[in-house]
């Protein structure tokens, strides 16, 4: 497949493909718009089913990089970086390094972090490499908390939306996937007196769940049928496509993983069902924000910074009920229009 041919192709910037023989390193890193500054967002170590599976990913991924980091507000541009191969199995000691060095020769241009299937040890080694790698363990370290509250206010905006109330007490929250995003926000949510319904493919994860914050465990395939008010999606993508969709019972759609919905079409789909969706790119932006002010910022100004995602969501669903576009829809528009004002400005 031509990368220029892709479904999802949107004038990039650039795609590079990175490949070295020596460490059996296949990797795509995309830059979609630099406007506000270097191509910021996290390396996936993924096993694709075939390189096509991984150049829409990287695409995917990048383009709502863009978005996410212009409604987070940090001076950052869209970019990602996918590794094609089982993050369990195919890491070896020389793997990082090489990305490390094929990233320096991006001079800055691309920005990288942590993202499924990659660590925080996994940053640190990229780092003796390039200058170009964030959330070390000598900077931000872990994004996930910051992500999760950023969710938990994009979950409160929602149910505010829905239910005229952000008080959480007897809100019941399916959430899919309890790893360092979800754990989070089950303890958040748990203090706030939400009733969680959980599930993950790790029975230690649940059991701890259920032993913590007396969570109501379910089958990974059961989730989307729980009888709960919000469905939180903390695993991998696509967790809305034709299968889960007419099983939802919640009526909110919310949580922090990367391209919820399989097609775009599932936007319109869940609206269809009075299904309220926000954006995976709004909501989940806590950890890019901890990420992009590394260094410039003390962790008050980024706790502030996280808070104010609970605006930008309020924003985006009070211009949806008025105008009845679709979140996703007010969401990059309102995107686009700070990435023009600010080349205007520019
Ligand atoms: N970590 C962050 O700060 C951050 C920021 C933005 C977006 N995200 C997105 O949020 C999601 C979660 O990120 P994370 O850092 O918590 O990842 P993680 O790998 O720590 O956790 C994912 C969890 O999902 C579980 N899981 C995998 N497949 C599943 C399935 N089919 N059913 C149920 N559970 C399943 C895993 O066992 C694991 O516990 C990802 O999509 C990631 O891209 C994360």
């Amino acid at each position: 497949m031509s990368v220029f041919d892709a479904a999802d192709f949107d004038d990039y910037e650039a795609v590079h493909f990175v490949s070295d023989a020596d460490t059996g390193l296949r990797a795509i890193i995309a830059m979609h718009d630099s406007t506000l500054g270097p191509a910021l967002g996290g390396l996936r170590m993924f096993d694709y089913a075939n390189p096509d599976d991984a150049v829409t990913d990287v695409l995917r991924l990048s383009r709502g990089m863009t978005f996410k980091n212009a409604l987070a507000g940090i001076p950052y541009g869209g970019g990602k970086a996918v590794i094609l191969g089982n993050p369990k199995t195919k890491k070896n000691a020389a793997l990082m390094p090489a990305l490390g060095r094929a990233i320096d020769r991006l001079d800055g241009a691309y920005i990288t972090a942590e993202d499924v299937g990659t660590t925080l040890a996994d940053m640190d080694i990229l780092r003796t490499q390039t200058k170009y790698a964030r959330g070390t363990s000598t900077g931000v370290g872990d994004p996930s908390p910051y992500t999760a509250r950023g969710v938990a206010h994009a979950i409160r905006c929602a149910v505010r939306e829905k239910h005229q109330t952000t008080n959480l007490s007897g809100i019941r929250v399916a959430i899919q996937g309890l790893g360092n995003v979800g754990r989070h926000l089950a303890e958040m949510l748990n203090a706030e007196g939400a009733e969680l319904v959980v599930t993950d493919i790790d029975p230690a994860r649940l059991e701890a769940a259920a032993d913590d914050f007396g969570a109501d465990v379910v089958d990974s395939d059961a989730i989307y049928s729980a009888n709960v008010d919000v469905f939180a999606p903390c695993a991998m993508g696509a967790a809305i496509n034709d299968t889960t969709l007419p099983q939802l019972q919640a009526k909110i759609v919310c949580g922090a993983a990367n391209n919820q919905l399989a097609m775009p079409g599932h936007g319109a789909a869940l609206a269809d069902k009075g299904i309220l969706y926000v954006p995976d790119f709004v909501a989940n932006a806590g950890g890019v924000i901890n990420i992009g002010l590394e260094g410039n910022a003390n962790k008050d100004e980024i706790m502030q910074r996280v808070d104010a995602i609970a605006s930008t969501v309020t924003e985006i669903l009070t211009r949806s009920r008025t105008t009845g576009q679709l979140p996703t829809e007010v969401a990059e528009s309102l995107a686009r229009e700070r990435i023009a004002a600010a080349a205007m400005a520019a």
